[in-house]
């Protein structure tokens, strides 16, 4: 059996997905010819020859752009919907997706419009493709923590729909300490919690998270490494990390797959999971995450069983649900050839 055979039959959760970084060019056009939207690019493929960024804020702008076209519950289920079934394909078996509400209704559409149709296409998946989930709101982090609260507030009467926060958006210039009153505010509230630090910014931002905002998981976390005692405390405190390598190599931050910091991560033994962030816009949903490592670092299958793991007992599952999912792992890894 190849690795690319065995990493395609691996069951597998993903814990780091922009649902609006799933939106591939060739439906982002059909959305916005049937919403009267025109795109600046004359076809898919011009689109795409956009798509070669410099760094997080080059991607980003052109993450909000291509988000302007959703606009009904449709449109935010077709595109929910899409990403599930790709998962299904690549025996993705549990999500937790991320999603930016003031990245919507800063241009006008209710907070409800993404919140149904996002979780009507998560709710199919847990029925008819045994996917199960869980959705993450996601607060930006160049707005201001004032604007932060009003969207809690929009978002309480919904609460049951999703089991936490995130904060991403540009990192460097927006350090943790920034919310802390709305983390707060977030945890007495009893939502899980967690940040994107250590992406583009210091370790101090990993230690803002941890500290200060008291993450449960950190996103990214790459720079965690730079700070030696930090990365100790990390690994120590059995701190999930949702690393995501392709994300990593279409933005500059990592410059060799040959160097990658999940390879330091393992051999810390932090709890790092591999995952695929902004998928339509970085070229590689899971399989292809894994794929990059495997090939660029060599992982051995213990490896790879060691990063699989750490999804699951990473992830916000039951503990009836993360049960079955590691016996689905521990299943495939006794029968799978094993060359
Ligand atoms: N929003 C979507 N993808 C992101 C990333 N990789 N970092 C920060 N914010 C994001
Ligand atoms: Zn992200």
């Amino acid at each position: 059996m190849t690795t690319d055979a065995y990493i395609a039959g691996l069951p597998k959760v993903e814990l780091h997905l922009h649902i609006e970084g799933s939106f591939e060019p060739a439906l982002m056009f059909d959305i916005a010819k049937r919403n009267g939207i025109a795109l600046p690019y004359d076809s898919v493929e011009a689109l795409q020859a956009a798509y070669n960024f410099q760094d997080l804020q080059s991607f980003l702008d052109l993450y909000y752009q291509g988000m302007n076209v959703l606009q009904t519950e449709q449109d935010y289920f077709d595109l929910t919907w899409a990403y599930l079934t790709k998962m299904a394909a690549e025996n993705v078996q549990h999500v937790e997706i991320f999603w930016d509400p003031q990245g919507h209704t800063d241009r006008g559409v209710a907070f409800e419009v993404p919140l149904h149709g996002i979780k009507a296409a998560l709710k199919k998946a847990e029925a008819e493709l045994g996917i199960s989930h869980q959705l993450i709101m996601s607060f930006l982090r160049h707005l201001s923590e004032e604007q932060g609260f009003a969207t809690l507030e929009q978002a309480l009467p919904h609460r049951d729909a999703f089991i936490g926060v995130g904060l991403d958006s540009s990192e460097v210039g927006n350090p943790p300490e920034k919310f802390e009153r709305l983390f707060d505010r977030c945890r007495a509230e009893g939502f899980k919690l967690m940040a994107h630090a250590g992406e583009e910014g210091p370790p101090a931002y990993v230690r803002g998270a941890i500290d200060t905002l008291k993450v449960d998981r950190i996103d990214h976390g790459n720079h965690c490494l730079d700070d030696p005692e930090l990365a100790r405390r990390v690994a120590d405190l059995g701190l999930c990390l949702t690393v995501c390598p392709q994300s990593n190599m279409r933005l500059k931050n990592c410059l060799d797959i040959r160097q990658h910091p999940i390879r330091a991560m393992l051999d810390l033994g932090i709890a790092a999971c591999v995952n695929s962030d902004d998928p339509a816009y970085f070229g590689g949903y899971m399989n292809q995450n894994y794929q990059l490592i495997q090939d660029g670092l060599g992982l051995s299958r213990a490896e790879i069983g060691t990063l699989a793991r750490n999804g699951i007992t990473g992830s916000f599952a039951s503990p009836a649900r993360k049960a079955e999912l590691m016996a689905n792992l521990e299943a495939y890894e006794a029968e799978a050839p094993k060359a």
